[in-house]
């Protein structure tokens, strides 16, 4: 009844693990360029789901700001969208051109993810002014802070 028959039990089991682990990783190296495409795929995929998130966020915000839906989840669209920018750059980091941005989001690097991250800057401190004085007086730095299209002027190619 002691439990070191399960320790030893437990050792073993990680060990046949491991070596499975070993031989699916034998099967699987050659395999990798294969591969390949479909990561390109999920990066672009990826960024568009994240692109698609600030859309909806900020198209709820939208209603608000033309009254004609009640503004009590104001602050909330607004930290949506402000946590949303600032995961986008990662996002954009792995160089993989296509979907809807020009090969510039990478040539120019420094400029866009400075864009990004004032985007990010700027939303998060709108929020805050939206939930330390209200939505009302969040207005202009909502305004200044979605810069969504002066960007995609720059580094966006709309192909739909
Ligand atoms: C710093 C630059 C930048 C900012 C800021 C930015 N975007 Fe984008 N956005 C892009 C780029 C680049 C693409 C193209 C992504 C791709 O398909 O590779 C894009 C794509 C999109 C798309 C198309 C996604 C698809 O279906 O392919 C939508 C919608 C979008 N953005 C909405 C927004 C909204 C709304 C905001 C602001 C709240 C915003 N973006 C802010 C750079 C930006």
């Amino acid at each position: 009844m002691s439990t070191r028959p399960a320790i030893a039990n437990r050792a073993t089991r990680a060990g046949s693990i491991r070596q499975h682990l070993f031989a699916v990783g034998l099967i699987l190296v050659p395999l990798c360029p294969l591969t390949v495409h479909a990561a390109d795929k999920d990066v672009i995929e990826y960024r568009t789901h994240i692109m698609h998130t600030l859309n909806e966020q900020s198209a709820a915000l939208g209603q608000i700001l033309s009254a004609s839906v009640p503004d009590a989840n104001a602050q909330a669209h607004l930290e949506a969208i402000a946590l949303t920018a600032s995961t986008a750059l990662k996002a954009f980091e792995p160089k993989v051109t296509g979907g809807e941005s020009k090969a510039t989001v990478w040539s120019n690097w420094a400029d866009f993810s400075k864009r990004m991250n004032d985007f990010a800057r700027l939303t998060r401190e709108a929020a805050k002014v939206a939930k330390e004085k209200g939505f009302t007086a969040a207005g202009p730095s909502v305004i200044d802070a979605l810069t969504c299209k002066s960007c995609h002027d720059v580094y966006r190619e709309e192909k739909k």
